[in-house]
């Protein structure tokens, strides 16, 4: 299995495992990081911190770098083993359209996105800010702008919130590899990064999110990530970190699927086809109907969706994505007060919908349509009133204690996704055993 495959299949979190770790490295992983613990402080300021992000439910990620220059995927460089030195001609080619990224940032709130998370430097080394501390950035070559500056400008001008990306393994930096057997090369290598992610922390005022990734070929004492997460804390009190430099943090970041963590704040990312970077030939898209069947099924379960975006070389966001984001987008419009600020909820058997809640209303949304009847079963709550979510429209309805059953609707879907409302006596929950177990074999019920 190659690094990529492995990383992959191990989450990228677990990079560090993909190589044979050094003794004393070793030695070291085996501490568990004092961040696994945290106080009582540490978990009061985290859900001030959090409130905004766990609110907003959706976001826009973007992966925007040289590769998407070639148009292969963003790991082209390690993919078809391109030599540095050739790979860094592509900074002569990168030169994107003024402020595409108000572009982005307008489509990301069509679609209903309330944050943006941006590649500043993804595992090809090349900057999209401005860094003293290397030429290989945008300003610097032909773009001769600081793109990130731009990024910045168009969240802001939308009024949504943003975040930096930021890759710790490096593929162009001369001790990216090195620095895993030579401690000169690693102090060098360290140096460079944290005094990249102190540029990226002190020159564009309030950033809400950091947003690492792949540690490799480090492990958290290798990076000195406590150090470093505690000199971001520093620059910017109130930003949320993700759990991609070795040690937890404030979020995890499931991958390409969605699975809830348990005590801890989660954000699932994902693609909208199958590369996070521009790929011409990769057609494998989303349907909008699974992107906002995700969009429930993290709010569900009381996390986030990242969903990204891989814009061409000049910018531009592949139509298609364009095409789906705007479909969502109708739907969120309609739609959003059910997962912007929704609850964690329990109920979550049907065949054709799923669910999410906010406060007593339990929000049905039917992927499915089954026609002028649509039935709920198994709620244990009394309904008091039920309504199509999007128009507003009052829906007849009968409850008894095995079902509810919602009458005089739509023959045909009125939505991809419908939504309706239930308000409950108490906080929805329904309970497929009992009702499994006690409801009458016999007779007309
Ligand atoms: C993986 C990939 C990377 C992508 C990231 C997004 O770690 O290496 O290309 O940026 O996932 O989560």
């Amino acid at each position: 299995m190659n690094r990529r495959d492995y990383l992959l299949s191990m989450g990228a979190t677990a990079g560090a495992l993909a190589v044979a770790p050094t003794r004393d490295l070793f030695a070291q992983e085996q501490k568990p990081p004092d961040e696994s613990a945290p106080t009582t402080s540490t978990i009061e300021d985290r859900k001030r911190r959090m409130k905004w992000w766990h609110e907003a439910k959706f976001g826009m990620f973007i992966h925007w770098g040289l590769y998407s220059v070639v148009g292969r995927h963003e790991w082209v460089m390690e993919m078809e083993g391109i030599p540095v030195k050739d790979y860094e001609l592509l900074a002569q080619q990168f030169r994107p359209k003024p402020n595409v990224a108000h572009d982005w940032a307008r489509l990301a709130k069509r679609a209903g996105m309330k944050y943006m998370v941006m590649t500043t430097k993804h595992h090809e080394g090349f900057c999209l800010f401005n860094s003293k501390l290397t030429d290989y950035c945008a300003p610097k070559q032909a773009a001769g702008r600081d793109l990130v500056q731009e990024y910045v400008d168009g969240a802001r001008a939308e009024g949504l919130r943003f975040g930096f990306y930021y890759s710790l393994m490096d593929w162009h930096h001369p001790d990216g590899a090195r620095c895993m057997t030579d401690e000169g090369a690693r102090r060098r290598f360290v140096d460079y990064i944290h005094g990249q992610v102190n540029e990226l922390m002190s020159n564009y005022g309030k950033v809400d999110v950091l947003w690492y990734d792949v540690p490799w070929p480090l492990d958290a004492n290798g990076w000195e990530s406590e150090k470093m997460n505690r000199m971001v804390r520093k620059l910017q009190p109130d930003i949320i970190i993700n759990n991609r430099s070795k040690i937890p943090e404030d979020f995890d970041t499931p991958e390409q699927r969605i699975v809830a963590s348990a005590e801890r704040p989660w954000e699932s990312c994902m693609t909208l086809n199958d590369s996070w970077g521009y790929h011409i030939a990769d057609n494998g898209w989303k349907t909008p109907t699974t992107v906002i069947r995700n969009v429930i099924t993290c709010a569900h379960d009381g996390g986030n969706y990242l969903l990204n975006i891989g814009p061409t070389g000049d910018g531009s966001v592949p139509p298609e994505s364009v095409r789906i984001l705007s479909t969502v987008g109708d739907w969120t419009q309609a739609n959003g007060e059910s997962f912007h600020g929704a609850d964690r909820c329990q109920p979550t058997r049907s065949r054709f919908a799923s669910f999410s809640r906010k406060g007593n209303t339990l929000f049905m949304h039917v992927y499915y349509w089954p026609g002028e009847t649509v039935v709920l079963a198994n709620l244990l709550n009394k309904v008091n009133s039920v309504k199509l979510l999007a128009s507003g429209q009052p829906v007849k309805f009968e409850q008894n204690e095995w079902r509810v059953r919602m009458t005089g609707l739509p023959r045909v879907a009125p939505a991809l996704v419908t939504t309706i409302a239930l308000e409950c006596d108490g906080e929805p929950r329904q309970d497929q055993e009992k009702k499994r177990a006690e409801k009458p074999r016999e007779g007309k019920f």
